[in-house]
């Protein structure tokens, strides 16, 4: 997101880009999407993938930034449009001028062409375990909180439940990200609770 010009700029760090606020963030996001049910999605993967960059001691505004945008042109491509997906949301971010780092996320989930570095290995794993995560807590009365990793690990063993989540994707954390399923999950867990309240979960 660019930022408006004024006559005089604050003045930044040398060498760094100005940080975009989530909120900001979330705005464009729910400008682009046309489904709650999406807009719910971009904001769990974007608290797991805060947890994670964090986790990893990287910029974690980046890597929450990645989860937000990742399915920004969900509603726009649709399921029949695999093709284009990603890339339709890549040239929206770039018109605002968000990072390449971040442009290279969102590419990433959808093209493994684009799987370079830990970030773009992390938002394939984020973005299923988000949605197994979201399914779990929306069959429990307290929502997120109190959530187990034995509970959720559970969910991923019964393959009728979230049918739509890629378990061999939630799989890849341990060897993409070095993280063990339970510390994985534990991390997962975290993030989502972090933007349950963005949510209602
Ligand atoms: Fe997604």
């Amino acid at each position: 997101m660019s930022v408006p010009s004024t006559a005089s700029p604050a003045p930044r760090r040398q060498g760094r880009r100005p940080e975009i606020d989530i909120a900001e963030a979330r705005a464009f996001a729910r400008g682009k999407v046309r489904k709650e049910i999406t807009y719910r999605h971009l904001v769990s993967v974007e608290g797991v993938m805060r947890r994670l960059g964090r986790h990893f001691g990287e910029d974690e505004g980046v890597w929450a930034q990645t989860g937000l945008f990742h399915d920004l042109d969900q509603d726009e491509t649709g399921e029949d449009d695999l093709a284009r997906h990603a890339h339709i949301a890549a040239e929206w971010l770039r018109e605002a001028g968000v990072e390449e780092t971040i442009v290279n996320g969102v590419l990433a989930h959808a093209h493994p062409e684009y799987r370079t570095d830990r970030m773009s290995n992390a938002i394939v794993a984020a973005d299923a375990v988000a949605g197994l995560l979201v399914a779990a807590a929306l069959v429990r009365p307290e929502r997120s909180a109190g959530m187990k990793v034995s509970s959720v690990k559970k969910k991923l063993k019964e393959r009728s439940f979230a049918p739509g989540v890629n378990r061999d994707e939630v799989a890849l954390a341990e060897p993409n990200l070095g993280l063990s399923l339970d510390e994985f999950i534990g991390l997962a867990i975290e993030g989502l609770q972090e933007v349950a309240p963005e949510i209602g979960l």
